[in-house]
């Protein structure tokens, strides 16, 4: 089954958000794999995010995701990659619709509060990055209640 790559950024943790943000996740269906809060290292953070590194944001943005920890994650079900994009919002949060989780609780670009992987290829990428050590192999007995097939 499909997995993604959430991150909730030191401003999520800092904000008390990382209960009400698992909820979200979980109430929805998807299954957890995953699950570590951490201190990233400013190369860890700058491989992250190489793909943005000529960008003119660059070292804002790494100096944000070192401020402080954040809680790594692994998330399971069908089309969670793309789902997962939905419940998280627009990039920009003053374009992020009502209900998702940074249309609810974040106001600018750069204080986004949650990271989450843009396809399958990068979250298989950024699984192996950020679990080198593995993810959690379980089935939910809530599986057939949630997924017809
Ligand atoms: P992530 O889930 O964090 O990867 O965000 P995203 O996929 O919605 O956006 P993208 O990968 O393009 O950018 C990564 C992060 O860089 C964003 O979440 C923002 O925090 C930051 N960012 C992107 N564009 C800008 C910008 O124009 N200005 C600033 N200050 N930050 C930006
Ligand atoms: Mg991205």
């Amino acid at each position: 089954p499909e997995q993604t790559f959430i991150m909730i950024k030191p401003d999520g943790v800092q904000r008390g958000l990382v209960a009400e943000i698992i909820a979200r996740f979980e109430r929805k269906g998807f299954t957890l794999r995953g699950l570590k809060l951490q201190n990233v290292q400013q190369s860890f953070a700058e491989k992250h995010y190489e793909d943005l590194s000529s960008k003119p944001f660059f070292r804002g943005l790494v100096q944000y995701i070192v401020s402080g920890p954040v809680v790594a994650m692994v998330w399971e079900g069908k089309g969670v990659v793309s789902t997962g994009r939905t419940i998280i919002g627009a990039t920009n949060p003053a374009q992020s619709a009502p209900g998702t989780i940074r249309g609810d609780y974040a106001i600018d670009i750069g204080r986004n509060v949650i990271h989450g992987s843009d396809s399958v290829e990068s979250a298989k990428k950024e699984i192996h990055l950020w679990f080198p050590e593995g993810i959690v192999q379980w089935t939910s007995s809530l599986h057939s209640w949630i997924n017809e097939q």
